[in-house]
């Protein structure tokens, strides 16, 4: 009952996908932003007994994404969607990207890392900078699909609210006059990388025009 032929959703019943990753608020943004899609049914990672750990050592958020992905659709047997993201900062030449969820070290928290990011921006005039995101969708049958989405904003001066996670209270989107940490979770759903990304991932899910 539970199976997927191809990528697209052929309507066949609930069809069962693994989210590849341990981070809760990825997961809970993700589930969030695909609520509507019934015939999927979204399980953490934990889902599954004792689920083999990735070294996310790829240079690009693509590579990690599908390592994740593949490794669990591989162990599970089942579709799996992964979440690689980071945060992008043009005057630091792209970093922390790729390397976003340990920059600086692993004794820092992701309020250390904020502090780390706003010291390193001090007197800097040029605060541009975007967060990435890249799902990758891995099925059963070996193939696999990527998904990604972008959000531009800027470095802020100081953290500001207190929502979302990671970066958000240093990162202000000019359009909407607000950091991250400052947008509802439907808010952030609108108009986040994730969310561009994601919104891609159910494209892929059920088909263009669904
Ligand atoms: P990874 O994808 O698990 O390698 O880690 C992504 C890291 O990028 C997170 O630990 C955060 O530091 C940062 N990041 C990714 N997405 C977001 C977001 O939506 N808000 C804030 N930080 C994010």
């Amino acid at each position: 009952m539970y199976q997927i032929n191809s990528i697209i959703y052929k309507g066949k019943g609930i069809v069962k996908v693994i989210l590849a990753t341990n981070n809760k608020n990825k997961i809970i943004e993700i589930r969030n932003k695909l609520i509507d899609l019934h015939h999927f049914e979204f399980f953490p990672l934990s889902s599954l007994k004792n689920p083999p750990e990735v070294i996310e050592d790829g240079d690009t958020f693509e590579k990690n994404a599908l390592k994740k992905a593949m490794t669990i659709s591989d162990y599970s047997g089942m579709a799996a969607m992964s979440d690689d993201s980071g945060l992008e900062v043009r005057a630091l030449g792209g970093k922390p990207g790729v390397y976003s969820a340990r920059y600086g070290g692993e004794g820092l928290d992701d309020a250390g890392r904020n502090s780390l990011i706003l010291r390193e921006m001090r007197g800097i005039e040029e605060r541009r900078a975007r967060f990435v995101c890249v799902i990758v969708l891995a099925f059963p049958d070996g193939t696999w699909k990527a998904a990604e989405g972008t959000c531009e904003g800027e470095i802020t001066r100081e953290p500001r609210g207190g929502m979302g996670f990671g970066y958000d209270p240093i990162f202000y989107i000019p359009a909407l006059g607000k950091t991250m940490a400052e947008l509802t979770i439907e808010e952030k759903n609108r108009h986040s990388h994730r969310a561009m990304a994601l919104g891609k991932a159910a494209e892929i899910l059920m088909g263009p025009g669904h």
